[in-house]
This record gives structure tokens, C-alpha cells and sequence, in this order.
């Protein structure tokens, strides 16, 4: 009995822990594009939580990643609605997982409607790996796009759709004189084929820009651009493969669709085929395998969609994905070559990272000639050797993995591999964290970590410096002009030393220079993120911003407050103090405000823990009948309050919805103080915590 309970309650954590983390990779991939994990370990960890709601039905809840596609968007762009919502598909890994999926469409009209059928006719599409977007045409004339978001509401990306050639700006007339319809919504996918790809990565490297992962993120990020000129700079494609709305006309089933669509001049999915069983589909998927590595464009996998309109109809939709299709997924590209030698790389915060140098071998269209092998434990693990020939696996980003060694092909010679007890580049024995796997080395001037410090402090998400990459970094170490990150903002003084330097062109100095300027005001969250405090991301930068309204507030800052704020656990707030107590962490922060940095605090009050809610850590559970999650947070955030995704010792109040999960649970075990709908709505009308 006892251990049923303990099972019970290990589920519910598990659970928990997963919704968690998908909700993180969704608004990571979808609202931030820029991924923390491969699609295949995504995919892992949603069929796992898949598996835990449907064995534990008492799991689900309309919140879970599960039952929610996207992420909310950002408030850059206008709002964009779906209408009907945009889902996404269900993924079969297998032959065997898609023949369940045609079992359990038969057994739903069956049960629904009486309906026996033993003979579907499929539709097979190759599935595009790029960004899912929605067009509406209006009397023939495009008018107005949007991305996916979280399904409902994406964001308007007109413009940047406007300069994508493939999209008609007005629909003309099919050959037998079939006018477009009045009204009509399309949706697809905007990608870029591997030509484009590598093209856009050559001109970012040459810039001195951190090169895309893969062509999805580089057309994610391209849809998002706020500047359409650069959108319109690059070679951006689409296919339409779905239909949202039409009015003044009937497709009468997806080939029809697919055919009717090029006639007005629309693009659709390339080389679909019909399909009538799913053993001519298997067919088409194995052509589609060979077809994989000479592809101009990268697929993942294979979608089957039922071509009846009617049938489409019927079998509908679950919350997440229709009834009536399923994406195959191919299987990760791997190959097999040999290790010639393994280094070791040195990270900005000194970890040192062992990489295998490979034999060049293409996997799926891209040379590979470097994999990671993480850390000592898991070259221990695979056993991996210099010489021994190993498979290698590409699964959507750049740096592929080695799966395994092929053991029957070792050579005597085969020579075990130890990292290093010094740093390879500035020779200080390194350090091994006893909690951590990591081996790094403790010296903050090391040659590497200050490259590796000052480009992530120009990078992105931190402080965003155009034209600051590798390159011209590593340029600027290696000639004596930048030793920490206040340097930079000198360089200003010496510039008629910089454009002596050898390929370092008058403009591009300029261009330099004035990017830096402006980055002197960058808001504060992407300062305290540029800084490279371990353990401290994008999202706590910006809690903690939010929270000290300034760098001196938060370098004054003590353990006991730090352990207060609900993101920051004992290992974080150790971090941070660390950081703030090593004087040569504080010279280089005192240097930067001296050079001239003044980074712009949050403004609203709200942003600076101040009003009625202020102080107070909310979590959202359940749904709420009167407004969105995202209004929700809003609210509670206009009021200076901040809102969490978990439940722990440092939640005030958790609002709980209709059909709440595990959130509520632990709450009640916290005795945390939970509102229902009207509560909440009674404190934000009010102003006040009753
Ligand atoms: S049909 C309701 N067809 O894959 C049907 N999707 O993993 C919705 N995708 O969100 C999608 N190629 O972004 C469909 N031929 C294709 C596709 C395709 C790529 C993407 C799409 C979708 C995602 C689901």
C-alpha cells in the first residue's frame, strides 16, 4: 500500500517536473527561437509526459504542454488570430505507431458515428523543417500573415511576408478561368532550402555574426525580424500544406486543395503524392529516405494526412493535433567515421569540454569534421578512444553527438583518453566541481575565457553588439586592444590605431564603433546577463533586474535576500555572491560604468517591484473562464507582482483555475493560499491582496 502512495507521488513530481520543463522549451523554441534542446530529446520528454497523463487520466488538465501547442508570443509585433486555432501533429516513430494511429482513427467513427471503414486513402507530404505561418487572402489579394504562437494568437508578420517572392501579392485566375474565392486562409511552412542556408551562414560568419544552428531557426529568426529589410534579404521560401478558412468556394478533399492551390498561383507542399493504404505511404517514406541526403531542403519526417475533407471533418481534432493525421518522423541521419584525435575546448565560464576531431564525413547534407563528448563521464561511459570508429548523429543543430563506438571495428592501437589536469590554453591545473561532471579551469584571466566572456558578452541576448562575433574578437584579444569588456567601449579613442589592423577596413571600424556606443544603454536584464554570472540565464537576469533596479543595488546584495526571490535556489544565490565578492569580477563591473555604461533600469513600476502586488510570487493553475494565461500574468504584473511556473516555499498565492493539476495539490500540502476566479478577479479590480 505504502509503496503504491510513493509511486503515486513520484508520478505527480515527474509529471510536474516535465510539464515544466516542455512549457521552457516551448517558449524557448517558439517565442525565442533559439532552442536549449534537439527536437529529438523535445520529443522525449512529450511522449514521456504523453505516457505518464494517458496511464493517470487524473494528470491531464488543459494547461499541460500536452494539450497546448507554441508558445505565447512577444508583444514586438501586432497580435495575430488564429481562427479555427492552428494545431500541430502527432508524431509516430515506427510503422507500428502509425498503424495504431489509423486503429484508433477507424475506432473513433465507429464510435462517434457508426461509421466502418476499412480503406482510407492518405495523402503523403514531406515534412518541412522551417516555421509554420498562416496567409489570408481577401477578393484575391494577400492580406495580412502570422506566425504559429501558441496556436491561437501568433504574431503579425505582414510585412516580412510581403517580401517572400513565393507569396502572390494577388491571385490570378486558374487556367479553366476558376476565379480565387472571396475569402480564403492557408497555412504552411516558411523555410530555407540548405543553398540559402549555408549562403546566409557565410555572409553572418564573414560579419563577424554568430552563424544560425539550422535552417529552422534561421528562417524562425528571419520571421521575426522587426526590420523587413533584412527579411527581404534573405532567401526565404514556403509551401502551403493546410487549409484555414474559405468562403465562396469547396475543397473537397486535401488533393484537391493541393492541386486547385498553384492554379491561383499559391505554392504547395513539393513532390505529394496520394496514397491508397498506409502500405503504399510506408512505400512513399522509404523513397522519401533515399531522397533524404540529395534533398535541397531539410525534411524530419513524412506527414500522412487522410484525403477526405469529409473524413478530415468527421474525425476532428484533440485539443493538440487532428485525428485524421500523423507526422512520421524520420530517423536521426547518422554515420559512421573515425576519431582522429580528441581536444579539449575551454568554455567561457572555464569548463572544459572534450571534442572529438572526426573524419570528415557528410551527415545529411552537412560536413562534420567535430563532435562533442560532453565531459570525461561520458567519454568513460562510450568508451570512446582516438582511433576507434564510432556513429555520429545530427538531430537538427549544429554540433552532433557521438552515439556509440562500433566496438567490432577497434584497433589494437585504440588509445584511452584522459582530460587534461592543466588548462590547455593558460597551463592553471584545472578543477573538477564535486557535484558536477564539468572539469574547468578557476583562472578568470585565462586566455579563452576572456574571448569566450567578452563574445557572449557582445552576443544576442546580452548586450547585442553588431559586429562584435568571433572573428573581430579574437582579433581585438589577439592585437592587445581589449583584455576585458570595458575595453571595448575605449576602443572609440584609439580607432585611427584600429584601422591600421589588416583587414579591418575604415567602415567597418566605424560600423564597430557606433554599434558600441549604442550599446552603452542597453536595458538592464541583458547587462546583468552579459556579465556571465554561472547559473544566471536570460529570464533570472531579468527577474533580478526587475527586483535591484540597478547593478550597484544588486552587487551590494546579500545571501539571505537573494534566497528570498522564488527563481533563485541556494547554488544560484552562491553564484551570485561569488561573482559580486571576487574583486576581480567587481574591477571589471566598476570599469564598465566607469567607461561610460549606463544601462537603462526598468522603467514601470511594475518592472521595479513596486505596487499593490509587489513582493508577491504568484503561480497560474487550472483555466481561467475569463481571460487568457497571458492577460492573466499581465495583470499581475501591472500590479508589480511577478508570476512563477512552480510551486514551492516562495509562492504567495496560486490562482487556480477550472481543472487545476499537481500545482494545487502542492499548494494545499504547502498550505500556500489559494484563489479561485473570482477572488483574483475581486483583487485586480481592487487593486489589492484582500
Ligand atoms: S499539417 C492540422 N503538413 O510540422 C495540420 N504540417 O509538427 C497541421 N509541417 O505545425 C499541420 N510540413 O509547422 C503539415 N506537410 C506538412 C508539414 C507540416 C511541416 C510542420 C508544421 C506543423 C508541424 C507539426
Amino acid at each position: 500500500m505504502s509503496s503504491q502512495i510513493e509511486l503515486t507521488s513520484e508520478i505527480l513530481k515527474r509529471a510536474a517536473e516535465l510539464a515544466d520543463r516542455l512549457h521552457l522549451h516551448n517558449y524557448r523554441y517558439y517565442a525565442l527561437d533559439d532552442p536549449l534542446v534537439s527536437d529529438a530529446e523535445y520529443d522525449r520528454l512529450m511522449r514521456e509526459l504523453q505516457k505518464l497523463e494517458s496511464g493517470h487520466p487524473s494528470l491531464q488538465n488543459p494547461n499541460s504542454p500536452t494539450q497546448r501547442v507554441g508558445a505565447d508570443p512577444l508583444e514586438a509585433f501586432g497580435e495575430f488570430i488564429h481562427d479555427p486555432p492552428m494545431r500541430s501533429l502527432e508524431n509516430a516513430v515506427g510503422e507500428e505507431e502509425v498503424r495504431e494511429f489509423e486503429e484508433r482513427a477507424s475506432r473513433y467513427l465507429a464510435q462517434t458515428y457508426d461509421r466502418e471503414i476499412k480503406n482510407f486513402e492518405y495523402i503523403v507530404e514531406p515534412k518541412l523543417d522551417g516555421s509554420a505561418v498562416e496567409l489570408v487572402f481577401k477578393d484575391g489579394n494577400f492580406e495580412s500573415g502570422g506566425t504559429r504562437g501558441n496556436g491561437s494568437q501568433g504574431e503579425d508578420i505582414t510585412k516580412n511576408l510581403q517580401t517572400i517572392k513565393d507569396i502572390p501579392h494577388r491571385l490570378k485566375r486558374s487556367k479553366d478561368g476558376l476565379p480565387p474565392p472571396r475569402y480564403l486562409t492557408v497555412r504552411g511552412e516558411v523555410f530555407l532550402d540548405l543553398d540559402g542556408f549555408g549562403k546566409l551562414n557565410h555572409v553572418r560568419e564573414e560579419a563577424g555574426e554568430a552563424p544560425f544552428a539550422n535552417p529552422r531557426n534561421a528562417a524562425a529568426g528571419t520571421l521575426r525580424q522587426l526590420n523587413p529589410k533584412i527579411t527581404a534579404s534573405r532567401p526565404l521560401k514556403i509551401c502551403i500544406y493546410a487549409l484555414g478558412r474559405v468562403d465562396g468556394f469547396e475543397f473537397k478533399s486535401q488533393s484537391h486543395f493541393l492541386e486547385t492551390l498553384p492554379e491561383w498561383g499559391i505554392p504547395v507542399s513539393p513532390d505529394w503524392h496520394k496514397c491508397r493504404s498506409l502500405e503504399e505511404a510506408f512505400e512513399r517514406y522509404a523513397n522519401f529516405i533515399d531522397g533524404r541526403d540529395t534533398s535541397p531542403f531539410e525534411m524530419d519526417g513524412m506527414v500522412i494526412k487522410m484525403d477526405s475533407f469529409e473524413l478530415q471533418r468527421d474525425l476532428g481534432y484533440t485539443s493538440r493535433a487532428p485525428r485524421w493525421s500523423i507526422a512520421y518522423k524520420f530517423p536521426p541521419k547518422q554515420e559512421h567515421t573515425v576519431v582522429e584525435g580528441i581536444i579539449v575546448q575551454v568554455g567561457r565560464t572555464g569548463v572544459l569540454t572534450p571534442v572529438a576531431v572526426l573524419r570528415p564525413v557528410r551527415v545529411g547534407g552537412v560536413e562534420v569534421a567535430r563532435a562533442t563528448l560532453h565531459n570525461q563521464d561520458e567519454v568513460n561511459k562510450k568508451d570512446v578512444r582516438i582511433g576507434d570508429t564510432v556513429v555520429i548523429q545530427r538531430a537538427g543543430d549544429v554540433i552532433p553527438d557521438v552515439v556509440a563506438v562500433v566496438q567490432d571495428l577497434r584497433q589494437p592501437g585504440a588509445r584511452k583518453y584522459k582530460i587534461p589536469r592543466k588548462c590547455p590554453v593558460c597551463a592553471t591545473p584545472s578543477v573538477r566541481d564535486e557535484e558536477e561532471a564539468a572539469v574547468r579551469c578557476p583562472n578568470p584571466a585565462c586566455g579563452a575565457v576572456v574571448r569566450e566572456s567578452l563574445r557572449h558578452f557582445a552576443s544576442r541576448g546580452a548586450l547585442d553588439i553588431e559586429g562584435l562575433g568571433e572573428k573581430i574578437v579574437n582579433l581585438l584579444v589577439d592585437e592587445g586592444f581589449v583584455g576585458e569588456p570595458a575595453d571595448l567601449f575605449k576602443l572609440q579613442e584609439r580607432r585611427d590605431e584600429l584601422i591600421k589592423i589588416k583587414g579591418f577596413k575604415e567602415k567597418k571600424v566605424d560600423n564597430l564603433l557606433a554599434a558600441l556606443d549604442e550599446a552603452r544603454r542597453r536595458p538592464l536584464p541583458r547587462f546583468i546577463f552579459g556579465l556571465g554570472i554561472r547559473h544566471v540565464g536570460e529570464h533570472l537576469a531579468e527577474v533580478l533586474a526587475a527586483r535591484f533596479g540597478s547593478i550597484e543595488a544588486l552587487a551590494r546584495i546579500d545571501r539571505e535576500t537573494l534566497i528570498e526571490i522564488h527563481e533563485v535556489g541556494p547554488r544560484v544565490a552562491e553564484s551570485i555572491i561569488n561573482y559580486f565578492g571576487d574583486e576581480r569580477s567587481r574591477r571589471v563591473v566598476d570599469n564598465l560604468i566607469d567607461a561610460g555604461v549606463a544601462p537603462e533600469a526598468p522603467a514601470s513600476p511594475a518592472e521595479a517591484g513596486e505596487g499593490p502586488f509587489a513582493g508577491k510570487m504568484f503561480v497560474l493553475t487550472g483555466t481561467l473562464a475569463g481571460r487568457t494565461r497571458g492577460a492573466a500574468k499581465a495583470a499581475i504584473e501591472d500590479l508589480g507582482g511577478r508570476v512563477g511556473g512552480t510551486v514551492s516555499k516562495k509562492t504567495d498565492i496560486v490562482v487556480a483555475g477550472e481543472s487545476p493539476g499537481s500545482k494545487l495539490t502542492k499548494a494545499e500540502k504547502l498550505d500556500i493560499p489559494v484563489w479561485d476566479e473570482d477572488t483574483f478577479d475581486r483583487a485586480l479590480l481592487n487593486k489589492l491582496i484582500p
